[in-house]
């Protein structure tokens, strides 16, 4: 997509250090060079060490992609996949990098079943979890089209988190301690996680030797040792022991895909996002399309009218995503309906400012139904490019699968498929457009999105969390566009969410009891259930960059 040149300015970014770091927001780093937010502040370091060596975005976001796949593998790793939106200044061009996973060619619905029933648990633990893992693939294509460092600098930090070991810190520690169960059952996971056969304290040095090898074989060889060398070996031999149904020449043909970006307007601005196997974008456009007319500054912050306008922009999304969306390779979507303004105005017809209404009510009403570890990060630099990336492996530590010789965690991604007649582990329902297919991708909630004003990055965001990264990007972008607050102020403000199904709204904890009472008169079945997502945000105004990290990480609203 080009942009077209009508203000050719040629900007500069001071990025003049905003403010001290809050004891919580460490993670957001900021220097001359440009600036990285991602939810692990030695992930962050490590982009920012490619930054400050005259590296670009993408060249940080390879770096600090391939960092979290040391520090965190509880969110993202090489055993699973994501979405990167890249922003190049020079070229005024927007691309949108897909390297979600795929389902194996010999998965099949039945795999989940047993005596003719749905079996949850296995599209969530174990072998049969395992889409075909796709990070190596999307880094590596990113790199190859973008990079300008060599990839052994690229990938040093990494090597030096896995080969050195990194202090544990509170995000995985607590991820640790809610898998201590599966721990038991998964005990390549328990050799690396809980090394003492406890829970290993914060600051204990976690060290991964053969994660470390698996990284200087790809920094060496390219992204062929892990599709086509000992790593897929290794991975297949692991997966096929465990009952899985991945193979060899699901590695071979896997491959990441370029997209055409999704892009909207949003009150002046244009709003570049991940289009499907993605649902995020499709229904983070709606919403804004949804919302734009509404004086939303004027009915207040978090006001419970205001409120009330959001949670029915996002029944009306989710609605949509579940009736709709999939895999583009398999399925054709109505997604310049669904992003048009036209049909915004026909859902605001159907809003009331008085009430909710029933599931039915929302969507197209012939809908058949059949429950994160996820991470995003916003990179920055000082050529203006920018970078909104989220990855995952979908739930804490994924499959629970850790790879012996190869250190890897495999996602449990499958889940993301519509197997389940009562939805996934986020509760998400689909129908056909999501089925799961040998080969194809499951739909998924990340919504990448980087906001220009004229030609230039002015917001870079995204979230981790499930369907509720849908839902915290939202906000993140009204809390900026609508209402002023600074990035801090953006990602730290309370939030809600509603996906339609179930039909609960969830309310975060500072969302006030007065407010609370005044949605349940319109109807809402208000829940306070976790937190809203975890955001990482950048804004760029005026020559001023300053970043947020969710402080929100450790308690995250991810499945477990
Ligand atoms: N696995 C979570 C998502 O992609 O939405």
């Amino acid at each position: 997509m080009r942009f077209c040149a009508r203000f050719r300015i040629i900007f500069v970014f001071l990025f003049v250090v905003a403010v001290a770091p809050a004891p919580n927001v460490a993670f957001a780093q900021r220097v001359a060079r440009g600036l990285v937010v991602s939810d692990s502040e030695l992930a962050s370091q490590a982009g920012m060490e490619i930054l400050n060596r005259g590296g670009n975005a993408v060249d940080a976001a390879v770096a600090t992609a391939f960092a979290l796949s040391v520090v965190d593998q509880a969110s993202s790793g090489l055993g699973g996949g994501g979405f990167m939106v890249i922003y190049d200044a020079k070229a005024r061009r927007a691309h949108a990098l897909d390297f979600r996973e795929t389902a194996p060619a010999g998965a099949h619905r039945e795999l989940f079943m047993k005596d003719g029933k749905p079996v949850p648990s296995a599209s969530v633990t174990g072998a049969l979890a395992v889409a075909v893992p796709a990070e190596v693939a999307g880094l590596m294509q990113a790199f190859k089209q973008f990079g300008t460092l060599p990839l052994a600098v690229l990938m040093a930090p990494a090597i030096r988190l896995a080969s050195d070991g990194f202090p544990l810190d509170a995000t995985l520690r607590y991820a640790i301690e809610r898998q201590r169960a599966a721990m038991k059952k998964f005990p390549d996971l328990a050799r690396v996680f809980m090394p003492k056969d406890t829970l290993p304290a914060e600051g204990d040095i976690i060290r991964q030797a053969e994660l470390a090898q698996t990284l200087k074989a790809i920094a060496a060889q390219g992204s062929d040792v892990f599709y086509r060398g000992w790593i897929a070996e290794a991975i297949v031999e692991t997966v096929k022991k465990e009952g899985g149904v991945l193979s060899l020449e699901d590695f071979k043909n896997y491959k990441p895909l370029w997209r055409e970006p999704l892009v909207g307007s949003y009150r002046n601005r244009t709003v570049i996002t991940m289009p499907p196997p993605s649902s995020g974008g499709v229904a983070l456009l709606e919403m804004l399309n949804v919302l734009a007319p509404y004086p939303l500054s004027a009915l207040g912050h978090n006001s419970a009218t205001y409120l009330h306008l959001v949670a029915e922009a996002m029944k009306h999304a989710f609605a949509d995503r579940a009736q709709y969306l999939g895999d583009p390779d398999f399925v054709k979507a109505p997604i310049a309906t669904l992003v048009s303004k036209e049909y915004a105005a026909w859902i605001r017809g159907r809003i009331s400012a008085a009430k909710t209404y029933p599931p039915k009510y929302y969507g197209l009403v012939n809908f058949k139904a059949e429950q994160g570890g996820t991470t995003h990060f916003s990179v920055i630099d000082r050529f203006g490019n920018a970078v909104a990336c989220t990855q995952t492996v979908n739930t804490r530590f994924g499959s629970k699968i850790l790879v012996p010789r190869t250190g890897i965690v495999l996602n449990n991604e499958m889940d993301d498929f519509a197997i389940h007649p009562g939805g996934n582990v986020y509760g998400l329902v689909g129908n056909e457009a999501n089925s799961l297919q040998p080969k194809k991708r499951p739909l998924s909630s990340m919504a990448p999105t980087i906001i220009l004003r004229g030609e230039r990055p002015e917001i870079v965001v995204g979230a981790a969390g499930g369907p509720r990264i849908i839902s915290a990007t939202l906000q993140v972008i009204l809390n900026i566009i609508d209402f002023h607050l600074l990035v801090k102020e953006a990602v730290i403000a309370p939030r809600i969410h509603h996906q339609w199904m179930p039909d609960n709204l969830i309310v975060e904890a500072d969302i006030a009891p007065e407010t609370r009472r005044a949605l349940e008169r319109r109807g809402h079945h208000v829940r306070e259930r976790g937190v809203v997502g975890v955001a990482q945000a950048i804004v760029a105004d005026k020559g001023r960059v300053s970043g947020e990290a969710d402080p929100r990480k450790p308690a995250r609203a991810a499945a477990e």
